[in-house]
């Protein structure tokens, strides 16, 4: 496809823009249970207007832009504040979770290279198995090994299991507050007290939770203690771009002390263009998602955040019930918050047929594959469609316990088998191969009808269940 010649009308382009979004998942009406965060039509006019109003401001040079740094300082000492960090804590706003969580483990290893004067040892970091895969991101683009410890049955990390992967390379570990798959939060106290036995740091990941577990606990639920309050935590993420329901590109990484900090910044003064400083990965930063950031803190405040997490707490509760009241379903590990999955005890109920059963009827599913499982993230547009959600998760268990065939059709078994495929080497190089192609695709007009197929992991599946047939 080529720039059009003539530019054509803003009505014309808005258009084309609206008809595009036909085929997209219907957030508005709650049926999408991840990817997106709306607090209130209200709060997105807020959100807009902060966002236009800045949309051409760039956070790359703070002296040219001192409104942003004076909201970008503003935004992270709120988060500091809401995380019980002191005078002494410090941090800077990226463009998301993944960002953060980069930045940290970057830091840790530029950390224990200089302190243990060794530029080229392998460091080691010790991640949950549940821990969000933007880990092994930083593990592959920083040379940093990921080791892997267990989650036992409540969701929660084994604490013994990580302390008997410690070696002398080890120079962080990682706790998720809660975790993507699971929502439960593992025990950051017993991390934090082996970080402190072995003097390593300890990365708390709560870019989902850090800007709602603290409401939480306000309320007066039992949330298990994630943040600076736990003294051997040494670095925290949180997004603001998820139950901050601020706009996307915004999170927040924080660290103890500006000692920790310093490993992440990146100075050049050779650069023939100038001397360059930035706190993050990236160059330019949108002067938009820093300002809506700090508009959304200051729009809500902490009682609308409040009302909101009680609301939250309501259709979970809701949900969560209505879910265990079906015999053959259950809640995955003991989850806090928001976030959680529920997976089919009974061997007559294949759960990827229910979540096949649930497409038909208009829901887009998440399904995970350890356990095989479906998966929620709870927000206030969830609150009208409980029933009708429960209601139909009910019909679709009776119709999946009367039809075994059920489970041989549509995506249930192509799920079950790529779950249970060993070479899993294999699976990724032919994964490799698919999402090379898709960006590939620049020769021709890519044709949305095809391309929004209601979840595009299925076609990629469906794929490589056809290269498995064939071996
Ligand atoms: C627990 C957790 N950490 C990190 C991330 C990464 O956040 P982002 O998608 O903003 O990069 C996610 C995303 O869902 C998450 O659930």
């Amino acid at each position: 496809m080529m720039i059009p010649e003539e530019g054509k009308s803003k009505e014309e382009v808005l258009k084309e823009l609206k008809l595009a979004q036909q085929n997209d998942a219907r957030w508005e009406e709650g049926r999408i249970f991840s990817l997106v965060f709306h607090f209130s039509e209200e709060h997105s006019d807020l959100v807009k207007s902060a966002y236009n109003m800045y949309i051409h401001e760039n956070g790359l040079n703070p002296m040219a832009f001192q409104s942003l740094r004076k909201f970008e300082s503003e935004v992270v000492q709120m988060t500091a504040f809401l995380l019980n960090g002191d005078d002494n804590t410090v941090g800077c706003m990226t463009s998301g979770g993944t960002e953060s969580i980069l930045l940290a483990m970057k830091t840790y290893r530029d950390k224990a290279r200089k302190e243990r004067k060794k530029k080229y040892f392998i460091p080691e970091i010790i991640i949950p198995d549940s821990a969000h895969v933007a880990f092994l991101k930083a593990g592959e683009y920083f040379d940093i090994k990921m080791i892997h410890a267990p989650v036992d049955k409540t969701g929660k990390v084994n604490v013994k299991a990580v302390e008997r992967r410690i070696t002398p390379n080890t120079i962080a570990l990682v706790g998720s507050a809660p975790n993507y798959p699971y929502g439960t939060i593992d025990p950051i106290s017993e991390l934090s007290d082996l970080a402190i036995k072995y003097n390593l740091n300890l990365h708390v990941d709560a870019c989902v939770g850090g800007f709602i577990l603290p409401w939480l606990e306000k309320l007066g639920e039992n949330i298990t203690p994630f943040d600076f309050r736990v003294p051997g935590v040494t670095s925290l993420s949180a997004d603001l771009h998820k139950y901050g329901y601020s706009a996307k590109g915004a999170s927040v990484i924080l660290y103890r002390t500006m000692d920790i900090m310093k490993h992440q910044l990146f100075v050049s003064v050779n650069f023939p263009g100038g001397i360059v400083m930035t706190p993050g990965l990236t160059g330019t930063r949108p002067g938009g998602a820093i300002a809506s950031a700090w508009a959304t803190l200051m729009g809500l405040g902490q009682n609308k955040y409040l009302e909101n997490a009680k609301k939250l707490s309501e259709i979970v509760q809701r949900m969560k019930e209505g879910i265990q009241a079906i015999p053959e379903l259950e809640i995955v590990g003991e989850p806090q918050g928001p976030l959680f999955a529920y997976y089919s005890k009974s061997p007559e109920v294949n759960i990827y047929a229910v979540a096949d059963l649930l497409e038909e009827k208009g829901w887009h599913i998440d399904r995970q594959q350890k356990p095989a499982s479906i998966h929620f993230m709870i927000n206030p547009l969830h609150e009208k469609i409980v029933d009708e959600y429960l209601s139909d998760l009910k019909e679709a268990v009776s119709r999946v316990k009367e039809n075994p065939n059920l489970a041989k059709q549509a995506t249930a078994p192509v799920y079950g088998m790529l779950a249970t495929v060993p070479l899993r080497g294999m699976v990724e190089s032919e994964v490799r191969k698919i999402v090379e192609n898709i960006y590939k695709n620049t020769g021709s007009n890519i044709n949305l009808e095809e391309q929004n197929t209601p979840d595009n992991g299925l076609t990629i599946i469906k794929k490589l269940l056809g290269y498995f047939l064939k071996k």
